[in-house]
């Protein structure tokens, strides 16, 4: 793992954020849906992510996981679609992993029905990291999305939304940093938004929003949001003087330099995490000697691993086919109520979607259970 830079990357221009205000400090991402809020956050934390720097995103819409193609970062989910599956008892092993073995998180909340679950786990998970940090005081971020849903501007906080304003205003004495993201600056917290030290600022367009623009960016940054492409943000820190027009850079990037207080916390996840975790990390990190070592290997275990990992990829396919086939349902129903010579004309729409569920749910299961497998082998002696 490489030194800490003082700053990461995050315009093709080479513009920087300092790594220790943004591991510690407090964050706001905000811009109207595909804007290019969850695409910055993503390159601020590939840019963390690089240099073995730990972090936990919460994300509601299950769209961090991608992470893992480059990163070591684990995919903690409520169901059984990650590297593992947690509830709100899970919050002590969470935030162990997270602090303890330094293990990056998304904390992948999409599987709950009622986001009033979600609230009750990341609510547990964050009370135990502040907790935690207390003692600790290593640098990790927490990334939150939708963040206007536990800090809403009306209607009061609720426990996790007090957390989060505990977090801003007392987090950074204990190294804990907070970026909350949101479509809607009008709809979150001015407690917390006023807390914050760096804010991204995308395109916005609603009245509403755009007055919060004219208060705290002025007049003619009120008049530019609205026309910002995607990726296009006003930069306003504590940091610099003027507020910067910038935009972001599509991808991953990284930097020299070291910055002792943040190299602590280097040197990615603990070796002597729980064999689940670690194999979970192994898997999904594709770091270049796992590759390599593929590819020499004689071992017959190994063979065994392949030949899983294809039958993965096989029913990842066939997943993926039978998602299609129930996105175009609608013109196979009369070819297969033709077929059955119109006999299942009436209740073919329900049998066709409950197949293609049922298929998918099937599916999904095996590759659970092929991807455990494989784990299982690779942890053989
Ligand atoms: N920095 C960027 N440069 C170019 N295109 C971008 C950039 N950021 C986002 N986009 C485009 O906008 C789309 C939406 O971005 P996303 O980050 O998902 O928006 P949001 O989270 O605000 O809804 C992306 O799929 C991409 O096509
Ligand atoms: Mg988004």
């Amino acid at each position: 793992m490489s030194t800490v830079p003082e700053s990461i990357s995050i315009t093709e221009h080479g513009l920087e954020l300092p790594v220790a205000e943004v591991m510690t400090g407090r964050g706001f991402i905000t811009g109207k849906s595909g804007s290019g809020k969850s695409n910055s956050a993503s390159v601020i934390a590939e840019g963390l992510l690089e240099h073995g720097l730990p972090m936990m995103i919460i994300d509601t819409d299950g769209e961090y996981f991608g992470l893992q193609e480059r990163y070591k970062i684990l995919h903690a989910t409520v169901d059984e679609t990650g590297d593992l599956e947690v509830g709100p008892d899970d919050a002590e092993r969470l935030a162990g992993l997270a602090l303890d073995g330094n293990v990056p998180i998304v904390l992948d909340i999409s599987g709950y029905m009622d986001l009033a679950d979600g609230k009750i786990l990341v609510h547990r998970v964050l009370r135990e990291i502040f907790r935690m940090e207390d003692a600790r005081r290593k640098p990790f971020l927490v990334i939150v999305e939708e963040v206007h849903e536990y800090l809403p501007e009306r209607g009061g906080h609720g426990e996790l939304g007090e957390l989060l304003i505990q977090i801003a205003k007392r987090g950074r004495k204990r190294g804990l940093g907070l970026c909350g993201i949101s479509q809607r600056p009008a709809a979150v917290s001015k407690e917390f938004i006023t807390q914050c030290d760096w804010l991204i600022w995308h395109r916005l367009t609603w009245e509403n929003d755009i007055q919060v623009v004219r208060r705290l960016l002025g007049t003619d940054a009120a008049d530019e949001i609205q026309e910002l492409k995607d990726g296009e943000a006003f930069l306003m820190t504590d940091w610099a003087d003027e507020i910067q027009r910038i935009r972001f850079r599509r991808k991953r990037t990284h930097d020299a330099g070291a910055t002792p207080d943040i190299a602590e916390v280097t040197g990615g996840p603990d070796g002597n995490l729980e064999p689940a975790v670690l194999e979970a990390l192994n898997i999904e990190g594709k770091s270049a000697s796992s590759e390599d070592s593929e590819e020499d290997s004689v071992d017959p275990r190994d063979e065994k691993i392949l030949a899983m990992q294809q039958r993965i990829e096989e029913l990842e396919a066939e997943l993926e086919r039978s998602r299609n086939a129930e996105s175009s349902q609608k013109i196979e129903e009369p070819q297969m109520a033709e077929a059955e010579g119109g006999f299942l004309i009436t209740g073919i729409a329900e049998l066709t979607s409950f197949v293609g569920h049922t298929i998918q749910v099937v599916t999904q299961r095996m590759l659970s259970a092929g991807r455990s497998l494989s784990r299982e082998l690779k942890r053989q002696p």
